[in-house]
């Protein structure tokens, strides 16, 4: 499963950059307010740091907007992947776009029947959101799972983009259901690395270091 790392954040990202953990990188329009940048700007300096696909969300809501939006974008990189919403005026922006060569993520997906659609549309990307479903009290694991299952059935080569990751656990489930990529926020990629037992255990090897007056260089 590949990492992407939700956030405008330019050092968070290199951090997790300079260890290997990013494949790309997913903004949109609320973490690029967070960042307090202005997009062209933070989109062209994360796009020079990470080689795999950053995507940039348009802001326009009709199709014709949407793609003169997409294209724009696109022209601050080569790995700029254009993130359209998943409405119909997006859905035609986004044939538009993939017809154009362009990698295209279809976000705020929130059933099987629209990754469907976005699928058919011709999508590099379809992004489920698991964590604002799972606020509603539906699990949003079932929707990677089904989208999965579906994309399977047909040999769709869109590729399952898990998003609104909330916890390390989201990381784990996914991967075990098959998705292609995950994108989390930073600080839900670096609590991937914690357990109790390695911090219980390391207390005890600390003591004992002591106790027996390791060094080591
Ligand atoms: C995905 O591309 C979105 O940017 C993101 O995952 C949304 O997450 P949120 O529901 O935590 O805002």
């Amino acid at each position: 499963m590949k990492f992407f790392v939700d956030t405008a954040d330019v050092e968070a990202i290199r951090e997790l950059h300079d260890l290997g953990m990013v494949d790309g990188v997913t903004t949109n329009p609320s973490l690029i307010r967070k960042s307090g940048r202005d997009i062209h700007e933070v989109t062209r300096e994360i796009c020079d740091m990470v080689e795999g696909p950053v995507s940039a969300e348009v802001v326009a809501l009709k199709a014709e907007d949407m793609i003169a939006e997409g294209r724009k974008l696109a022209e601050i990189a080569d790995n700029i992947a254009v993130k359209v919403p998943l409405t119909w005026d997006g859905l035609k922006a986004c044939k538009v776009l993939s017809g154009e060569g362009k990698m295209v993520n279809v976000t705020l997906c929130f059933s099987a029947n629209q990754a469907l659609l976005a699928a058919k549309a011709g999508a590099t990307f379809i992004s489920p959101f698991i964590g604002r479903l799972d606020d509603l009290n539906i699990d949003g694991l079932d929707l990677i799972a089904d989208i999965r299952e579906i994309y399977d059935n047909y040999g769709f080569e869109t590729q399952v983009l898990a998003a609104s990751i909330r916890s390390a656990n989201h990381m784990s489930e996914c991967a075990k259901i098959g998705a292609d990529v995950a994108t989390a926020p930073p600080g839900v990629i670096k609590a991937m690395a914690n357990h109790v037992l390695t911090d219980k255990g390391l207390d005890a090897f600390v003591a004992d270091a002591k106790a027996a007056g390791i060094k080591i260089v």
